[in-house]
């Protein structure tokens, strides 16, 4: 997460109760202020409050139109601050002042950020032909709809629908066949620098690694806490635990996020740690099991950056990140993988005859990937691979799994790219069976629909981390062997407030729900799910599944169900799980 993208996007995290501002007024002082700014380190108090009107704006239209047009005034600042000639200092200098007034990240992660993206945020300004606030602010914050006149659509071709994509490949059941065992984990963010009984309730974004608490509920749990990423004693647990107790896992689907979020102080060198520590942890644990692994926004350095490989100056390339991932993920994957993962981060590998495993480095598409802003059209030509792929596979009569850390229709997926990647899964939606991703740390899921019929699902694994308010898990799926169609889930948690208790014992894992059980279906087939999907849309709000769901999501976490999901906020859950791209998503 970053830059000057932030500066206004936190603009918008605080919803208060004021009433509708005189809108020219407040653009005129965020304009004015952010302008005396370039010349002046005392922050005037008119521009202060006029962020504060901003974020007071409870009706979602009017504060769309409004954070719309305050970034495009301060992306405007900022950029012909940058074309008079501006230095790179003077550049940092100016982003931090900004940073300071238009995020709570407080000043050192401030500091942090602004030496991290800089060089990015310049190399775009100086080289991106036609670089305007419109463009920037449609990207960066496209979930408030923010319009760009000159954005170019573009589409990735789709062959025609074929007849070769019949139920065949599944019709042909072996019944003696067992189902096939996969472990999916998601979303570590593994804390190097977490210390025990350090400050849990900190000034910056992330805390858990310094400080004294001022009293002893603050102090840093022995198992990790909910404002934290994870100590390394849980992670160890975690893999002791599934080694314990599952004894049959055939496969291993790691979907990403092993750094933690600690981005305003990532490296080359403490991330490439982390991830090795973690993958080595994984290779040891489970010797003879083969692991899917994909990348997680985390894992680049600057955060969330994925520049185009041919960036003209080396100091802004994230190419290490590919190099890394290569390397790393040899020891479970076929040597054919190494080409698409150096070039882009992912890979498709053929587990079985009949059975594809496709790993997306979905990461492009995350509105905080400002390459986006360089170039937004097709990052890596990872879409276009991803037809070419599907279309063997039909052809081959192969079922897909389809790994992507972000899931589809997340509000910070670049819609273009999210609308490309609907319309795919849909013209392959009898090849690919099921998706697995993670990245909102949330237990959800997305059905496609279309034509009132489900079409495809997209589980989310959630995630091992407690950051921000979740209890920690991890996820058994049931396969089908002859079909690949997810059968069951099994999910499992602790609760972190009992654990960190008794730090003395292992945490007290146990299974919370398996997904036949808990929403009442005979089997995950898209006509059970949806009507699944058809029940828990009755009932207005008073419909005990969403109130489940809603539960399940948290991860049964004390502090996340602090917060009682009102009926607006069941009509926002619902509406996302039919929500497969990002400009439906928009609407809910
Ligand atoms: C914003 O709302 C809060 C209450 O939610 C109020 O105290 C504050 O004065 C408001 N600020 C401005 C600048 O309107
Ligand atoms: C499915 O079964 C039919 C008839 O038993 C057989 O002709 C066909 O080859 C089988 N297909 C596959 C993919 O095994
Ligand atoms: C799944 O099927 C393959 C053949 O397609 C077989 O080799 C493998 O042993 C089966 N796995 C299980 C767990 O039954
Ligand atoms: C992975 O584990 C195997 C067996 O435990 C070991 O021989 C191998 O060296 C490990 N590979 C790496 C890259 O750590
Ligand atoms: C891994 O597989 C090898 C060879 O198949 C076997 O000798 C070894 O015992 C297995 N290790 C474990 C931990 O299951
Ligand atoms: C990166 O390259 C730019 C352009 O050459 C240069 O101005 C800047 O100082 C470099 N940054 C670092 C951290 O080396
Ligand atoms: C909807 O309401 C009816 C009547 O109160 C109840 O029987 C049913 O279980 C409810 N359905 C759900 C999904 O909550
Ligand atoms: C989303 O975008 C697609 C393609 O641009 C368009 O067909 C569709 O109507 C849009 N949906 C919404 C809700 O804006
Ligand atoms: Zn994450
Ligand atoms: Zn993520």
């Amino acid at each position: 997460m970053v830059t000057l993208a932030h500066f206004i996007f936190l603009i918008i995290t605080v919803t208060g109760i004021y009433g509708y501002p005189q809108q020219d007024g407040i653009l005129e002082q965020i304009n004015l202020g952010t302008k005396q700014l370039q010349h002046s380190n005392v922050i005037p108090q008119s521009l202060t409050e006029s962020v504060q009107k901003i974020k007071n704006i409870t009706d979602a239209k009017q504060k769309s139109e409004m954070v719309c047009r305050a970034c495009e005034m301060v992306a405007g600042n900022v950029i012909s601050l940058r074309k008079s000639l501006a230095d790179r200092d003077t550049m940092i200098d100016y982003l931090k002042k900004l940073c300071n007034v238009y995020t709570d990240f407080g000043p050192i992660a401030c500091e942090g950020y602004v030496n991290l993206d800089v060089d990015t945020v310049l190399f775009v300004i100086d080289y991106r032909a036609n670089f305007t606030p419109a463009r920037f602010c449609s990207i960066r914050l496209q979930e408030y709809q923010c319009i760009d006149p000159q954005a170019e659509p573009w589409v990735i071709p789709l062959p025609p629908p074929s007849q070769l994509a019949s139920e065949s490949a599944t019709s042909n059941k072996t019944t003696d066949s067992k189902p096939l065992n996969i472990l999916h984990l998601t979303d570590i963010h593994y804390d190097a620098l977490y210390k025990h009984g350090s400050d849990a309730q900190c000034k910056e974004p992330l805390c858990c690694e310094e400080g004294t608490p001022s009293k002893p509920e603050n102090a840093a749990g022995y198992w990790g806490d909910y404002n934290c990423d994870t100590p390394l004693e849980a992670i160890e647990d975690l893999l002791k635990r599934i080694n314990d107790k599952h004894k049959n896992i055939d496969l291993i689907y790691f979907t990403g996020d092993i750094v933690s979020h600690k981005s305003w102080a990532t490296s080359i060198q403490s991330n490439r740690e982390s991830i090795r520590l973690i993958l080595q942890f994984f290779n040891k644990s489970f010797p003879n099991i083969t692991i899917f692994p994909i990348l997680g926004n985390h894992e680049s350095h600057p955060s969330d950056y994925f520049s185009p490989l041919n960036a003209l100056f080396t100091n802004v390339t994230t190419e290490w990140i590919f190099d890394l991932a290569a390397d790393e993920w040899i020891k479970w994957l076929p040597i054919e993988t190494q080409s698409t993962i150096i070039n882009g981060g992912y890979y498709t590998v053929l587990v079985k005859p009949g059975f594809r495993v496709v790993a997306l480095n979905s990461n492009v598409c995350f509105s905080s990937n400002l390459w986006l802003l360089y170039d937004d059209k097709d990052p890596f030509n990872q879409l276009l691979w991803l037809v070419k792929v599907l279309a063997q596979a039909e052809q081959n009569n192969e079922k897909v799994h389809l790994l992507s850390h972000i899931p589809p229709g997340e509000l910070t997926c670049h819609k273009q790219w999210s609308n490309q990647f609907a319309k795919i899964v849909k013209r392959f939606s009898k090849t690919i069976v099921a998706h697995f991703n993670g990245h909102t740390h949330t237990d959800e899921f997305r059905l496609f629909i279309e034509d009132d019929q489900v079409i495809n699902i997209a589980f989310n694994g959630a995630s091992f981390t407690t950051f921000k308010t979740f209890n920690p898990n991890y996820r058994m799926y049931e396969v089908d062997n002859n079909s690949l169609v997810v059968s069951d889930y099994d999910q499992y948690i602790y609760d972190l407030k009992q654990a960190n208790k008794n730090s003395g014992t292992p945490p007290q894992w146990y299974k919370l729900y398996s997904f036949k059980d808990a929403y009442g279906l005979k089997d995950l087939s898209f006509p059970s799910l949806k009507s699944l999907y058809d029940k828990m849309t009755s009932n207005g709000s008073n419909n005990a599944l969403v109130e489940q769901y809603y539960k399940y999501a948290g991860k049964m976490s004390e502090v996340y169900l602090s917060v009682p999901c009102d009926i607006k906020c069941k009509k926002q859950m619902i509406c996302f799980i039919s929500s497969v791209e990002a400009n439906t998503s928009f609407n809910c």
